[in-house]
């Protein structure tokens, strides 16, 4: 009964967030309300995968909770898929091309820069704007996230 329960109320909230038809989607993310998903997105939820509400990921953004690094160079002597979920916040913005390895968390109220890849089991803290590769924060973004709400605008 329980398990009927849950399966309804996945259906009823299945389309709180919107995608483009073009991005692919692995597995069962879970996925917060308002979120929107661009075109020619990965989204890979093999390892657990989730997205905090009004989140965007832009188009061509890729999220891997999954890696066969290990058993493809060990000709299969090490024969796991490793997988490891992954997090991102509330409120996020993943720009274009951008890229989440497996283990990455990033926190809520933050940017991650167009074509920047946040490197396995990196943990990027909340109100954070991050870019290029390896991703690193280049400052925080509360106090101008407070400025837009008093002013109305981007700083
Ligand atoms: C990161 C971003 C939000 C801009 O942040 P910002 O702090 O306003 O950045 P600025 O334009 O002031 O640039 C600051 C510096 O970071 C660099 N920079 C900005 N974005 C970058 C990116 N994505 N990758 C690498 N470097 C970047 C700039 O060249 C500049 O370098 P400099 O100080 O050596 O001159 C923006 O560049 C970005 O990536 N937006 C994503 C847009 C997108 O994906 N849109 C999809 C449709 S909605």
């Amino acid at each position: 009964m329980l398990a009927l329960l849950k399966g309804l109320w996945r259906r009823i909230t299945a389309h709180s967030f919107r995608y483009n038809p073009h991005c692919w989607i692995i597995g069962n993310p879970q996925i917060g309300e308002g979120v929107w998903i661009g075109a020619f997105t990965l989204i890979d939820a093999q390892g657990g995968l989730k997205i905090g509400k009004w989140t965007d990921i832009s188009s061509g953004a890729h999220i891997v909770t999954h890696s066969t690094v290990w058993r493809c160079v060990s000709e299969r002597r090490f024969p796991a898929n490793e997988r490891s979920p992954v997090e991102i916040g509330d409120y996020c913005f993943v720009g274009e091309n951008a890229t989440i390895l497996r283990g990455a968390k990033i926190g809520h109220h933050s940017v991650i820069g167009a074509g920047a890849v946040v490197t396995e089991f990196t943990e990027i803290p909340p109100y954070s704007l991050a870019t290029v590769v390896p991703a690193k924060v280049v400052r925080n973004i509360k106090e101008e996230i407070e400025k837009i709400a008093r002013e109305g605008r981007p700083p």
